[in-house]
């Protein structure tokens, strides 16, 4: 035996000090790695509370520059604007999608206007636009109906590019929306507007507090399992990344994010594409209601799970968490 040589490999060296440790960090995360998502409502210099999620409110679209303002001074990249449509806006066509003074395009004029540099990401989907909330088209049997549904998407993401969205990011799961779209945007003279598309995305329970956000809860007739993805497939997820590449998208998006953390890690290594983590609202609830129970530290829970986004291979996370995490890494780095 010799003792002091035992053991001759010491993992606990690299740990020893938070300078041995940084150097050694394998993931990181920064503001760039961060979308921040928000709720737009009706009204003027307003604001409206998420009882489903705490800490996120709902904002008039004369706060959007300010918030765009924030977003730039965190050094967060982009932000993604969700509408709460009024009910009476609401049709079983959808029709609202397609209004070029709807919410999401006047948040998106006002925040092409304010001019901060912040990329604007607008979702194509009809749910917050459809009286049933379904993401498509339904005929009178209740049955979605893709082809005709895509066809209006494609005219949709037009419109909310021509508002002043940098990217387009289809959420509604239908077939062939991807190349439709990218094919009316380059024949709309938009080549430059990108697509990150909600390519593996799951029919989650996880999606509650945001359909409460949006002002559809109560309103889905049926579920999303005949577009939205089995929560027991994986393999189908790489086929939908490769069709939503093949017909053109920028990027890829996967969602939920924590109870798929194996989807996003296998697609990391498979694509050569940037892939993108949608840590959703039934997440941030999770976190929230864990924090304000006293369970858990809310700072070092949501730092920790933004970073495993990272480490499964993730470019970007959306989450409401943005700006409180941008602070979070911006004392850590000062500190
Ligand atoms: C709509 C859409 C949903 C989310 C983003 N875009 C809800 C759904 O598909 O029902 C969920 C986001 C979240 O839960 O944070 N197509």
């Amino acid at each position: 035996m010799h003792p002091g040589r035992f053991p001759a490999t010491r993992l606990r060296r690299n740990r020893r000090t938070p300078a041995l440790r940084a150097m050694v960090a394998e993931a990181r995360l920064a503001p760039a790695n961060l979308i921040w998502p928000i709720f737009l409502c009706e009204g003027e210099n307003r604001t409206e509370p998420i009882a489903t999620l705490p800490g996120v409110v709902r904002h008039s679209v004369d706060r959007v520059p300010a918030l765009l303002e924030e977003a730039a001074a965190l050094g967060i990249p982009c932000v993604a604007v969700f509408p709460n449509t009024p009910r009476h806006k609401r049709t079983p066509d959808g029709a609202e999608a397609l209004n070029p003074d709807n919410l999401v395009c006047r948040a998106l004029r006002a925040g092409l206007a304010a001019n901060t540099g912040v990329a604007l990401l607008a979702d194509v989907a009809l749910d917050p636009y459809t009286s049933h909330g379904h993401d498509g088209l339904v005929n009178d049997a209740g049955e979605i109906r893709n082809d005709e549904t895509v066809e209006v998407l494609a005219r949709q993401a037009v419109i909310e590019a021509e508002a002043g969205a940098d990217i387009l990011a289809p959420s509604d799961m239908m077939d062939g929306r991807i190349g439709a779209i990218r094919a009316a945007l380059d024949s709309a003279g938009r080549p430059e507007a990108a697509i990150m598309a909600y390519a593996a995305k799951y029919a989650s329970a996880f999606y509650g507090p945001f359909r409460e956000a949006v002002g559809a809860s109560g309103l889905l007739r049926g579920d999303k399992r005949t577009y939205q993805m089995d929560p027991a497939n994986a393999r189908e997820a790489m086929a939908e990344i490769a069709l939503d590449l093949a017909e053109g998208a920028d990027s890829v998006m996967v969602k939920p994010g924590l109870a798929y953390l194996d989807i996003i890690a296998r697609a990391a290594r498979r694509f050569d594409a940037p892939v993108f983590a949608y840590c959703v609202s039934g997440e941030y609830a999770m976190l929230e209601a864990a924090a304000a129970a006293g369970m858990i530290d809310r700072d070092r829970a949501v730092l920790e799970v933004l970073l495993a986004f990272r480490r499964a291979g993730a470019a970007g996370i959306l989450t409401y968490h943005a700006p409180h995490a941008a602070r979070l890494i911006g004392n850590a780095l000062r500190a």
